[in-house]
């Protein structure tokens, strides 16, 4: 009889910290060592090519699509199934940890060595991916390449994405060396899993050791331009004004009260992360704002309504405070649900390890939300240290915790990966 196989952890985790050092910055502020691989960037290109270059030593076929996503093949005895496919991304914000998808891929290479070291053959082939621009801090659109792929942004609409400083995806990918020649369409793989850090508190406090994952929020996003009329912060009285800040200012409070107040939903979250006023200086009254917001909220009518009380809003801050507001949606997705029977191999798998699981919903964006379009699709969380804290230096799981959760989505994937049925 053969036994259970496991993966190994600490060596999971030393590759964790050997692609952390693709865009390694220091904090100025904390001193801490954080991860800076924003999608595209030439750190995004040498993670990259470092994750690639880990493919291939373990053998795998790389294939890369138009819109710069990496599929890694192992086969499996019979090619003419579709292939059990887990993936995540490596690009992160500019403020990350080491975790945010980067466990997700290299946890799926981490199996893959298992696997191969074990001489264990599947019936279907195994594909690891990482997905183009999940974070969509840099280009406006989260999920990019996954929703590429599978069918929700057109591909031409990706490629005339502009950052801030005007260049764009198609560019940015041939500068980096990844703008493959894959047709981007993919097929329905048999399931896609990806393991991720839970990005929040909430396993931790229940003392769960992985989550099953039932599915994921609401996201919409605005990028707004406010231009009022710049002035001498000495002279100008203040009924005279038209203070771009200032009407930012209201629609901050008044995006604080809709999540606090309970009118949307104990869920709903929402932030304005980014607020640049220009000239930006001690004594103009500013000429214009650009700011973004961030909605979120885990039931779909609950933020169909806060999104059109909030673009009423706009209207009555414009006229009130004498400003031009313009806005457009950078970023919406609906709420996704994760397939049942994905759900229950995760709770199956952790329960045969001795693993408490505990069901969540997800509160950030993942890949695995665009891939449940064409297929079966569900994810298995892991705790994080120091409340869950994400986006940030501090981001931090152990290496038991990061074990546990790829030890699992190895059970979950051995149970696909040998159905020949479909
Ligand atoms: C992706 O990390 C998100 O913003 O949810
Ligand atoms: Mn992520
Ligand atoms: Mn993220």
């Amino acid at each position: 009889m053969t036994g259970r196989l496991s993966i190994r952890g600490e060596r999971l985790y030393q590759e964790l910290e050997f692609l952390s050092r693709f865009g390694r910055y220091t904090d100025r502020r904390t001193g801490l060592e954080g991860v800076n691989r924003l999608a595209l960037t030439a750190a995004d290109g040498e993670g990259r090519r470092h994750v690639v270059g880990r493919m291939r030593a373990l053998g795998l076929e790389v294939t890369v699509d138009r819109i710069g996503n990496v599929y890694a093949r192992r086969p499996g005895r019979r090619a003419d199934l579709a292939p059990v496919m887990v993936g995540s991304h490596i690009d992160s914000v500019e403020t990350a940890g080491r975790f945010d998808g980067c466990l997700g891929v290299l946890g799926g290479l981490e199996i893959v060595r298992t696997l191969d070291e074990a001489g264990r053959e599947t019936a279907r082939p195994v594909v690891v991916a990482f997905f183009t621009d999940e974070e969509g801090c840099r280009f406006g659109t989260d999920m990019l390449g996954s929703a590429v792929a599978t069918g929700r942004i057109p591909i031409e609409t990706a490629y005339a994405l502009r950052d801030r400083d005007g260049l764009d995806v198609q560019g940015e990918l041939r500068a980096i060396g990844f703008l493959g020649d894959r047709p981007v369409a993919l097929a329905p793989p048999h399931v896609y899993l990806e393991c991720h850090i839970e990005q929040g508190p909430v396993l931790r406090s229940r003392g769960a050791d992985v989550g099953i994952v039932t599915g994921v929020q609401a996201i919409s996003w605005h990028d707004l331009t406010l231009v009022g009329r710049s002035a001498h912060a000495g002279t100008t009285p203040m009924g005279l004004r038209a203070d771009p800040v200032a009407a930012a200012a209201r629609i901050v409070l008044r995006l604080r009260e809709m999540a606090t107040r309970g009118r949307y939903g104990e869920g709903m979250r929402a932030t304005v992360g980014s607020l640049v006023p220009r000239p930006g200086l001690v004594n103009v009254v500013a000429a214009e704002v650009t700011c973004t917001v961030d909605l979120r909220n885990p039931d779909d009518d609950a933020m169909r309504r806060a999104e059109a009380d909030l673009i009423a809003y706009y209207a009555e801050v414009e006229r009130e405070e004498g400003v031009r507001i313009t806005w457009r949606q950078t970023a919406r997705t609906s709420t996704v649900s994760f397939s049942p029977v994905v759900r229950e191999r995760v709770r199956a798998a952790a329960r045969d390890r001795g693993l408490a699981a505990e069901e969540i919903v997800s509160g950030a964006g993942h890949d695995a939300q665009e891939m449940a379009r064409i297929g079966r699709a569900g994810m298995v969380f892991v705790p994080g240290e120091h409340d869950g804290i994400s986006h940030n230096p501090r981001e931090d799981s152990t290496p038991e915790q990061c074990e546990r959760g790829v030890n699992v989505l190895l059970d979950v994937l051995l149970s696909f990966a040998d159905e020949e049925r479909s």
